[in-house]
């Protein structure tokens, strides 16, 4: 059989998925199903929704605003570091680390009772310069990426459940991102990237994390190609990350679709990165009623489809950030986050509670 009609085939096995896919998960949306007594808004916390729900912090506002640390506390289960894992943070020169504001947040983690996700292994940014400096041969290089990645999963072995392995390695064309690892290495560097991990940590779940499924077929079709290409070889991949940098004008269908198909691979998924800007085009705008009502939407949505794909597969949602001004939006006039700059509670929570109620 040729290449085309293989492709062809697969795209059909794809499709039928999908749409057992959507016929499971609008039968499991009928309202009519018997759901207990509501809790009020008031006693919920992110922590009684059906999967793990989490923030990406910044290690300086948790150790220094109370605030801050109190909402994390209470509401989330599930921690990813806004930026203290990326490589520069962490590697300092070969086998020389800052393990200082990683193991704060993972002894944080630990004591609070809550999940660790790690992000992020390898990506095209934030490479230190005695990398980028580096001069080797292939193998060379091979060697440095295997000791940064299993000095890194190895020190906390048992206690980071999961890791982005690999981020963002997909252009929007549909080929593969240009980064150092590609040029030194070649693309074997992903598939490297996640036998490395998991000879370091057996038990981590480790995830391809990208952007974009909800709002390009190319990038979700390249990243289902991906996980199916590297799992037949056997490369030891339990997850896509769908990043979900999104906005009001996005379609409720187009997100929920991103969700369902990363469930097509029939590995976990992890809503990695969700923020829900109403402000996509930078404007000088305040945040109205209206636009607030349009976020809570999109955060039900979010919220509901997780809960709507297989059981197996909800590897939970986290999101970038914990309140509005502490965005990475926030420089731009945002409002993208579950809690406003004073830490309350958003419609946009209201709305995240109702989805996965
Ligand atoms: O900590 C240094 C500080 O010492 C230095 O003085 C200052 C000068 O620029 O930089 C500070 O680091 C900045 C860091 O944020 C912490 O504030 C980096 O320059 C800046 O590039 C970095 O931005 C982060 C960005 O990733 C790039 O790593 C954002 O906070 C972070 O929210 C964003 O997160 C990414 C995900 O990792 C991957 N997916 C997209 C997502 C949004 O861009």
């Amino acid at each position: 059989m040729d290449t085309m009609n293989k492709n062809l085939i697969r795209l059909l096995a794809g499709a039928c998925f999908l749409i057992a896919l959507f016929v499971f998960s609008s039968c499991s949306n009928n309202d009519s199903e018997p759901a207990g007594p509501a809790i009020p808004i008031e006693d919920q916390t992110l922590k009684n929704a059906p999967y793990p729900v989490g923030a990406a912090v910044n290690i300086t506002s948790l150790k220094n605003s109370e605030k801050y640390r109190e909402t994390v506390i209470h509401e989330m289960s599930s921690l990813t570091a806004e930026n203290a894992m990326k490589m520069n943070f962490l590697s300092k020169g070969r086998g020389e680390y800052f393990w200082d504001d990683a193991d704060y947040l993972v002894d944080f983690a630990q004591q609070n009772g809550m999940r660790v996700h790690g992000h992020t292994l390898v990506w095209y940014k934030h490479t230190p310069s005695w990398v980028s400096e580096f001069s080797g041969d292939k193998e060379e290089w091979k060697a440095i990426l295997k000791e940064y990645i299993q000095d890194v999963v190895g020190r906390y072995k048992g206690r980071i459940a999961s890791w982005d392995v690999v981020n963002e390695i997909v252009m929007d064309d549909g080929t593969l991102r240009d980064c150092i690892w590609l040029q030194k290495i070649g693309p074997e560097y992903i598939e490297l990237s996640f036998r490395y991990a998991h000879e370091a940590d057996p038990d981590a779940v480790l995830f391809y994390n990208d952007y974009g499924h909800e709002w390009s077929f190319n990038r979700r079709l390249f990243v289902n190609h991906l996980v199916d290409s590297l799992r037949t070889k056997e490369v030891p991949l339990h997850g896509i990350g769908l990043q979900m940098h999104t906005n009001t004008n996005r379609s409720l269908l187009d997100l929920r679709y991103a969700v369902t198909s990363a469930a097509i691979s029939k590995v976990k998924v992890h809503v990695s990165e969700l923020d829900v800007s109403v402000n996509p085009d930078k404007k000088d705008i305040t945040f109205t009623d209206d636009l607030a009502q349009k976020q809570s939407q999109v955060y039900k949505e979010i919220a509901k489809v997780m809960k709507d794909i297989p059981k197996e597969l909800q590897y939970g949602i986290t999101c970038w950030g914990v309140h509005d001004t502490g965005s990475w939006l926030s420089p731009n006039p945002d409002w993208a986050l579950l809690f406003d700059g004073d830490f309350e509670r958003k419609a946009a929570y209201r709305g995240f509670i109702e989805g996965f109620q």
